[in-house]
């Protein structure tokens, strides 16, 4: 008996296997200090934990309709309205099980068979795992280290073809750092516009953009509005990876199609989930921007660290709570015999000799690249920084 080929062509991701291993050893009482998190450090806020478990005591544990509670499409329209400049309507929300489920819901929304999905490169990792699941067929767009790794009109006009059918922008970048000012959105999204293509917009660092307001590419104009489905979520900003919530915007037919995919695949978001994401927004406190801040601090921190370093350089991190390190020095090197080639070399070294787990950038589509998470205390990141300099050192 066969499988699915098209399932079983799927890398399974990276990123989350790097980061279970990382904690697997800490677990074993290896020491060892994890830069591999795609979550924030910090606990759900009290008072959202709090609303979970008032949603059980009131009984709030049935089913919701399937896009959602009306009462959190509603506050969501309303932070839409405020922080993204954006007017929509609760029949134009989906809320569904963490911002994955909307970027998935959203492809399989648009995608033919054989449909092309561009995704700039370095790309979050499971966009080109999502596309194909989807049907469509995953198109890396290869950008620039002096542009900041953001894509451009010239980037995207050397992979248009007439199969080209929806492009992924994710602003600020997982896993640059990246933010793009309106100005580059505004040109990205009437290209989009010209040539028929919807955009994603993956906006779900939105509240960590360290350098400027957010915009949002669906603000811009009614047009580019009617070919964008924007997507957010609560895991990033709220620190609620595991409660699974996150919502799309989009205009009335995709929303339909959305809402048909979603009501067969899981009914709705978790109900509980829900109330503490409502609560979440009408009654937000001073520790998200907290947060915020201390995440903002700890991008200067890696920085410094790593531009002051004489061996190794990135992009400052503008964004998200990623710094994504250029390791050009080390390729060619070798530490104690063994020949670094690319970054999973170095990765391999790094969590053999030094304790220290990063991710390599094979899994986001550049493998010089080593890719590094802040979402940890100052002191983690110091000393792991500091390990991977003193490594540097002693290649040759
Ligand atoms: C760019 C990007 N989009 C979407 C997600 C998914 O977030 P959620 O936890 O809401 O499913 C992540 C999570 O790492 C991400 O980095």
């Amino acid at each position: 008996m066969k499988y699915s080929k098209r399932i079983e062509s799927l890398a399974t991701s990276m990123t989350l296997a790097l980061s279970t291993k990382a904690k697997d050893l800490i677990k074993e009482g290896i020491p060892v200090l994890d830069l591999t998190a795609g979550e924030p450090d910090f606990d759900t806020p009290e008072y959202i934990r709090l609303a979970g478990i008032d949603a059980i005591n009131k009984g709030l544990t049935r089913y919701t309709p399937a896009n959602g509670t009306i009462e959190l499409r509603t506050e969501i329209c309303k932070k839409l309205l405020t922080f993204n400049n954006l007017d929509y309507s609760p029949n134009n929300v989906i809320v569904s099980t963490g911002a994955k489920q909307s970027l998935l819901n959203a492809l399989m929304a648009i995608c033919n068979p054989g449909d092309e999905v561009l995704i700039p490169s370095p790309y979050w990792v499971s966009y080109p795992e999502m596309t194909k699941i989807a049907s469509g067929v995953p198109v890396t767009v290869e950008t620039s280290y002096n542009n900041d790794f953001k894509v451009t009109v010239s980037d995207l006009d050397k992979y248009l073809t007439s199969k080209s059918k929806v492009l992924i922008i994710t602003n600020p970048s997982n896993p640059t750092g990246a933010v793009y000012s309106k100005d580059e959105l505004m040109e990205i999204a009437n290209w989009a516009l010209k040539n028929n293509i919807f955009i994603i917009s993956d906006e779900i660092y939105e509240r960590l953009n360290f350098v400027s307001q957010h915009y949002s590419i669906a603000s811009f104009n009614e047009e580019i509005k009617n070919i964008t489905i924007t997507i957010g979520g609560f895991s990033k900003s709220y620190a609620m990876t595991g409660w699974r919530l996150g919502y799309c915007t989009a205009n009335d037919d995709l929303i339909k199609l959305m809402n048909k995919i979603q009501s067969h695949a899981t009914s709705c978001a978790n109900s509980i989930a829900q109330y503490a994401g409502y609560i979440a927004l009408k009654d937000e406190k001073n520790e998200i921007e907290d947060m915020i801040v201390q995440f903002k601090n700890r991008s200067n921190l890696v920085y410094d660290l790593i531009s002051n370093s004489g061996t190794l350089d990135m992009i400052r991190p503008q964004g998200a709570f990623y710094g994504f390190i250029n390791i050009k020095y080390f390729i060619g090197k070798k530490y104690n015999g063994l020949e670094i080639n690319n970054a999973s070399d170095l990765a391999n070294i790094l969590l053999d000799d030094f304790q220290v787990a990063i991710l390599p950038g094979i899994a986001f589509g550049n493998d010089n690249y080593i890719r590094i998470s802040y979402a940890t205390d100052k002191n983690t990141i110091k000393t792991a920084l500091e390990r991977l300099i003193d490594l540097s050192k002693k290649v040759n």
